[in-house]
């Protein structure tokens, strides 16, 4: 997914409290990591910055001319700034909405059509009372249109407000069978697309049919020293150095007493993963994707030895570390492009996963997982004997490193 592309909007369709905002803002996250300029235009924040946070559930009923007239003022205004970012060199912008009737979608296919950028809505349909329930008390009573609100209070106006949309809620359906629309009933147990074509929406679709809400770990951790750590040498197939293999002594200690339930284990092929994980208590599989950063004909070198023997070289990855490829190696850029199996797989799965690889891999996961820029990416603090935990939330990743001092063990 590289530029140039056609630029594009993803518009949101749902009730509130399907998931819209969590969709927007991982889709937007993932295309970021990928390499495209996305951004999430948010028409509730719209309502908020103009008219203030606190409108109460009867602001939203659709009778309320008034309401009505000023929530589709904050719509159009949202829309006129995703053209004015699009022609500045924006990419995918995820207009953020309900857009919940046909009439309004009508609205943004003519103003899309005007603006010379294709539409695809994205409808999140949720037959399951539960989950709504859920989302309602996980993201909406901690909104700010309810700050210093009781929770049931806000709770019971979020479901007033529910009802406001749902006396005028039209589905996408047969009579927009000519637009390009995917809709996702209960966060994936039913994906229909309908028009969808084309690299982006087609990877896009595939992306979301594989999100789910499930509460689980992503727990990272490096290998062990290697005996090529021990040298300062780049890449290569080395064994652990005996600190190293203290390491993975100390991790099959400690990682089974944090770990809930059994997660799935993913090393590398190489025998420095292989081997840190060689004492968990759970069935390993070893992953192509994850090997480390191919440094080309730089593999086996120092930096030192890089910077004496091709130093155009040594400056060119000093100054885009991302982009920079070693001579018939790898960039950062290529790695985040052969994980991106290893991320659907991660997004689907809902037990919890350890993954044992290594520090540009680690670095390109773990810049998606805490949303962190493909530009930051190449220089994340990545330690030697670390354990990470990361904990994905709707809106975000909580985050936790336990350091493993290999001299206790
Ligand atoms: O030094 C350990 C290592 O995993 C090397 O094998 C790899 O080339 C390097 O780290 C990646 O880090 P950086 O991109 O900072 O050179």
């Amino acid at each position: 997914m590289s530029s140039p592309i056609q630029p594009l909007v993803f518009a949101m369709v749902g009730l509130p409290a399907r998931g819209k905002t969590y969709m927007a803002r991982k889709l937007a996250r993932y295309l970021r990591w990928r390499g495209l300029n996305a951004r999430v235009f948010n028409v509730g924040n719209y309502r908020r910055e103009r008219l203030g946070s606190g409108q109460k559930a009867d602001f939203f009923d659709p009778t309320n001319a008034t309401g009505v007239e000023a929530r589709r003022r904050m719509a159009l205004e949202a829309l006129d700034d995703v053209f004015r970012w699009v022609r500045g060199g924006g990419e995918i912008a995820i207009y953020d909405a309900t857009n919940g009737t046909r009439e309004r979608r009508d609205l943004i296919v003519k103003r899309c059509e005007s603006a010379g950028v294709p539409v695809i809505f994205v409808e999140s349909v949720c037959s399951d009372p539960a989950l709504v329930e859920e989302n309602v008390r996980e993201t909406k009573i901690s909104s700010p249109d309810y700050a210093g609100i009781d929770p049931d209070q806000a709770v019971s106006d979020f479901r007033a407000r529910i009802k406001m949309y749902e006396s005028a809620y039209e589905t996408l359906g047969d009579d927009e069978t000519h637009r390009s629309w995917v809709k996702i009933v209960d966060v994936g147990r039913q994906v229909v697309a309908n028009r969808i074509g084309g690299y982006v929406p087609s990877r896009l679709v595939y992306y979301l049919m594989n999100l789910h809400l499930a509460p689980r770990d992503i727990w990272l951790t490096r290998h062990g020293e290697s005996a090529f750590n021990v040298k300062g040498l780049l890449g290569g197939d080395p064994g652990l150095s005996a600190r190293g293999a203290q390491y993975a002594k100390a991790l099959a200690v400690e990682l089974p007493k944090r770990v809930q339930g059994t997660p799935k284990l993913w090393t590398s092929t190489l025998q420095r993963t292989v081997n840190t994980a060689k004492g968990l208590p759970w069935e390993p599989l070893a992953l192509r994707a994850l090997d480390e950063i191919d440094a080309g004909v730089c593999d086996g070198w120092t930096y030192a030895l890089v910077k004496e023997r091709m130093p155009a070289e040594f400056a060119a990855r000093k100054a885009d570390k991302l982009r920079y490829r070693y001579p018939r190696g790898e960039s950062y850029q290529d790695v985040i492009g052969r994980l991106n199996p290893v991320i659907i797989e991660l997004e689907r799965s809902k037990q919890p996963v350890v993954i044992v690889a290594h520090q540009a891999v680690l670095r390109a996961l773990y810049a998606y997982l805490a949303g962190r820029t493909p530009e930051e990416c190449p220089h994340l603090e990545m330690p030697l004997h670390t354990l990470i935990q990361l904990r994905p939330k709707a809106y975000g990743c909580e985050e936790r490193r336990f350091p493993i001092p290999v001299s206790d063990f």
